[in-house]
């Protein structure tokens, strides 16, 4: 007689232990309208001009957000001019302290900012409740630390702040990129006019709702929304010190050329490329994980996704067909649901660049494979994608896609793997994966990219430095190297 068992019968497809179990929502309170953060108060845009936020999940409009010009910009810039002469001056512990009390205050508030990341920008909650915030708030208790320790960094060098920092971010990590622009450049006692990306305002003005709540000197952070023109006023202001642009190889070119000639500091943290290599002798059920959250991690939007993966030819086969069944079990759709791997696509716009490159690289040649799974027929999703049979020059390999799409190669030889990984416009991460510490070692002296993960992928810490090589942009953020942009000696 066959022993009876509690074990359920999983059926892969359909049952998957999936029980929608979606967020709730009735506690996050938003206003209608957002205004710009100036001089540690709410002000009115200069135009009165305001723009929607939209949830990408379904469509629906979330706020009203205040589109600053340039005389905005201006107030702002001020403001933060007129902050430096104290902030600049209180003593470094003290600098300190205000800075802890925002990582604090972050992580008080941690649950009411992973649900608002989530519904403004589209990334999965499990995303933002375990990655973004904790990471977010964890950047801001590591630069505390910095502030009465310059000395020590910098021995006999006799660090001094630059003064007003201007600071652009994108829309992939919202919160978490605010947390690397002004964590360190409170830190080193700068003070801040930051603005975040027209698709993403709502947790930069959260936090700004917090840095009033914490107390910190008036001006010292100042956030200001808007579009392009908005970042370009910042960039262009005469009275800025350093520009630190997080964003698109575009407009980090078009920032490089706008302030030639003048002394502003720079750094650009800009788009990428990355190689994801499996040798035959790597723990494989392990890789197919790091392939998946490489690439499928936060939609792809990630400028370092594992965009590109090589595989060595005598596991090519098993390799694709382990990751084909994993991607079966992905699950795209309700961003707010715990159980959902990859949420909505960030905007309409980014959306219509993933599918135009879905068909760019189905003229060139390369097969087109996709998981089988349903999405939601509102808002905008895109499915887990391979490209198999990709070719060193399709566009789809050479080009930043910036969504679920994942471009296969195979190689045979190490020199060809690092020479193909290499033959690219960006450099700024890739992944190894190898039973062998001596490969790790030889590939990651010879992979010009700024971080490269080995036997794991998108692992990100502050204390550790982050950015890239060619036209992936220069400096570094993250770690003592972050503290340098905002350091003169
Ligand atoms: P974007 O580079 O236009 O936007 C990034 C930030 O720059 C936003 O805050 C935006 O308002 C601001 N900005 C736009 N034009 C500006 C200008 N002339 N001066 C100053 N600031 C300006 O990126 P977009 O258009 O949203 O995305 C397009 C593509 O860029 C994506 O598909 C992706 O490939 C890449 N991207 C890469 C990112 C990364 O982290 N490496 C982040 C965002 C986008
Ligand atoms: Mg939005």
């Amino acid at each position: 007689m066959a022993k009876k068992t509690n074990e359920p019968k999983l059926d892969f497809k359909t049952d998957w232990a999936y029980e929608p179990a979606p967020e709730d929502t009735s506690h996050i309170s938003l206003k209608k309208k957002y205004d710009l953060f100036i001089d540690g108060k709410f002000v009115k845009p200069n135009s009165k001009k305001y723009f929607a936020t939209y949830n990408p999940a379904t469509d629906e409009k979330l706020a009203d957000i205040a589109e600053a010009d340039a005389k905005d910009v201006d107030k702002a810039v001020k403001a933060a001019r007129k902050a430096f002469t104290k902030w600049s001056k209180i003593s470094a512990k003290e600098r300190g302290k205000y800075i802890y009390r925002i990582a604090r205050l972050m992580q008080e508030r941690a649950r009411e900012f992973a649900v608002i990341e989530t519904m403004d920008g589209g990334k999965p909650i499990r995303e933002s409740r375990d990655i973004d915030v904790p990471l977010a708030a964890n950047h801001f208790f590591y630069y505390a630390g910095w502030a009465d320790k310059l000395e020590y960094a910098f021995p006999n060098r006799n660090p001094k702040p630059i003064g007003v920092a201007g600071q652009i971010i994108p829309w992939n990590f919202p919160l978490l990129m605010a947390a690397w622009k002004i964590a360190p450049a409170l830190a080193t006692g700068n003070t801040v006019v930051l603005k975040p990306a027209e698709t993403t305002s709502l947790t930069a003005l959260k936090l700004a709702e917090l840095i009033r709540d914490s107390g910190l000197p008036d001006g010292v952070v100042n956030i200001v929304t808007g579009a392009g023109a908005t970042g370009a006023a910042i960039v262009n202001h005469p009275d800025i010190n350093k520009i630190a642009f997080t964003g698109s190889t575009d407009v980090g070119k078009l920032i490089q050329k706008a302030i030639a000639g003048t002394d502003k500091k720079l750094t650009l943290e800009l788009g990428g490329k990355a190689a994801n290599i499996i040798f035959e002798d790597a723990p494989l059920d392990q890789a197919i994980e790091g392939i998946v959250n490489g690439i499928f991690f936060n939609q792809g939007h990630v400028c370092c996704a594992g965009s590109r993966l090589f595989v060595q030819e005598s596991v090519a086969d098993i390799v694709i067909r382990k990751l084909k069944d994993r991607m079966e079990t992905l699950i795209v759709g309700n961003p707010l649901d715990k159980n959902t791997d990859i949420g909505a696509i960030n905007s309409k716009e980014q959306l219509l660049k993933i599918n135009k490159y879905l068909k760019i690289g189905k003229e060139e040649g390369a097969e087109l494979y996709q998981s089988s799974c349903t999405i939601p027929t509102k808002g905008n999703f895109c499915r887990p994608t391979l490209f198999l049979n990709a070719s060193q020059s399709h566009r789809v390999v050479q080009e930043e896609i910036f969504g679920p799409v994942l471009t296969v190669q195979t190689f045979r030889t190490i020199e060809e793997v690092i020479e193909k990984a290499n033959n690219i416009p960006y450099g700024l991460s890739a992944g190894v994966w190898t039973d062998k510490g001596s490969k790790i070692f030889n590939l990651t002296s010879k992979l010009r990219a700024g971080v490269v993960w080995a036997n794991t992928y998108n692992k990100f810490d502050p204390t550790s430095p982050f950015g890239g090589y060619k036209e992936s942009g220069f400096g570094r953020e993250g770690g003592l190297h972050g503290l340098m942009p905002y350091l003169r000696f």
